[in-house]
């Protein structure tokens, strides 16, 4: 088995002396797609941000696309094929959709160029009648789509995608939904999921990690997790019935 596309090996990582993971370990392989779950504070955006080398100090290992990531700096890791979107996604207001990919695209000259628009636009069906639409004038679902097309414009390799979902129309939501299912395959791309939801990851994830207050507490196939309410009503919110 080729080497994990991104690997934590025991992190720990705290703001200021906050302390918020504590010896996360987990693995996402090249072109798989992997759930991190958990409810609201459990770590998740931290996990991300560990993997960035952004606000947090952290210890342990991270390793991505058969490099260390210890030490090296925010951009420089970003620049290796890491691509992140954050919880809040923005997107340059006064520029269109087309020049937002495009400045995304510039940056990845030194892998051999960027994802050509027509490729992320058959990723993204969503896009192809935004890309003359400037960033103010984009729902915030469309702006979403813009984030993680942007994200993927410089032919990364990683993705982290942070509750993508969050506070969008339904409607949007199965689009966008449908767009990311098929990132391993359009594109190619390893994917780290955080979202809250095990609805969400279901049917696009086979594994999933479960954080709570900044540890793994479980982890496993998606289905397994799926099946179990129990372990469902313990680490996520989720209805008394579960998720059905
Ligand atoms: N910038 C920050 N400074 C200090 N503490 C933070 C910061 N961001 C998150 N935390 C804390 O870290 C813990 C994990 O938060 P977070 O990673 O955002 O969880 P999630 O993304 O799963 O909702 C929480 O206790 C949160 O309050
Ligand atoms: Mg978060």
């Amino acid at each position: 088995m080729a080497e994990p596309a991104l690997e934590l090996r025991d992190v720990s990582a705290s703001y200021g002396h906050a302390q918020a993971l504590f010896d996360i370990s987990l693995h996402v392989n090249p072109a798989e797609m992997v759930g991190l779950l958990g409810r609201n504070g459990a770590g998740k955006s931290s996990t991300f941000n560990a993997v960035m080398n952004l606000e947090l100090r952290r210890t342990g290992h991270i390793r991505a696309l058969g490099a260390s990531l210890d030490g090296v700096a925010p951009d420089a890791i970003a620049r290796s094929g890491v691509a992140w979107v954050p919880e809040n996604r923005r997107v340059f207001p006064t520029l269109t959709v087309r020049e937002n990919i495009d400045l995304a695209r510039m940056g990845a000259k030194s892998r051999g160029g960027g994802v050509p628009i027509d490729e992320l636009v058959e990723a993204f069906p969503l896009l192809k009648h935004l890309l003359n639409r400037r960033g103010n004038h984009l729902s915030g679902g469309e702006q979403q789509v813009v984030a993680v097309a942007r994200a993927l414009a410089g032919r990364p390799q990683v993705l982290l995608l942070d509750e993508p979902t969050e506070g969008l129309a339904p409607v949007v939501v199965d689009q966008l939904t449908e767009s990311i299912r098929r990132l391993p395959e359009t594109l190619g791309v390893a994917v780290l999921l955080a979202e809250q939801n095990l609805e969400f990851v279901l049917g696009m994830t086979s594994r999933v990690y479960v954080l709570e207050t900044g540890r793994v507490v479980h982890a496993g196939s998606t289905a397994e997790f799926a099946r179990d309410d129990a372990l469902q009503r313990r680490y996520l919110s989720v209805a008394a019935s579960g998720v059905s």
